[in-house]
């Protein structure tokens, strides 16, 4: 139990630190992409457990691969299809603890074995999706769920995304 807290707790001393640097490395001035980019960047260097971190954004009731870091990845995800296609329709962040047992799941490496997928809803729109995979069954918890909402609400906010929408 106590072993349990202290992972909780550094996973959370690591997302305080992230939302640190994101204040720096996250500057309106800047390209979207390259904003998008440095925002994944900071998180995949931060928790080894993510095996594949990117945006998929919202275009015509689709969602198209964005930024990402991780291999190359499925392109074109229908609203209501896959993990990312289901938050993106219901506005909900989603926890898979085993891809295996989600029959819906979209499988881009063989290898993922757990996912988290969190809504970007800009305006009662969904504007895009932020996906986390990872090679670990259960890799991600409630505590990921509130910090990376709060990483898109950061990012959201200080980027204006409201600005951005493609279609
Ligand atoms: N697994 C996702 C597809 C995207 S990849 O994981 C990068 C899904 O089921 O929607």
């Amino acid at each position: 139990m106590e072993l349990i807290k202290d992972i909780n707790k550094s996973q959370i001393e690591i997302y305080n630190e992230c939302l640190v640097n994101l204040e720096h490395l996250i500057v309106p001035t800047d390209k979207l992409i390259s904003n998008l980019s440095n925002f994944l960047a900071q998180l995949k260097n931060s928790f080894p457990k993510i095996s594949w971190i990117g945006f998929y954004i919202t275009e015509k009731n689709k969602l198209f691969l964005s930024p990402f870091q991780g291999n190359s990845a499925c392109t074109e995800i229908s609203f209501g299809k896959g993990v990312c296609g289901i938050s993106a329709l219901s506005q909900k962040t989603l926890i898979v603890d085993d891809v295996h047992d989600f029959p819906d799941h979209i499988a881009c490496d063989s290898k993922s074995a757990s996912e988290i997928v969190v809504p970007i809803v800009i305006n009662n729109s969904t504007w895009g999706v932020l996906d986390l995979d990872s090679y670990s069954i259960s890799a991600f918890s409630k505590i990921d769920e509130q910090y990376l909402e709060r990483c898109i609400s950061f990012l959201a906010n200080k980027l204006d995304l409201d600005n951005f929408i493609l279609s």
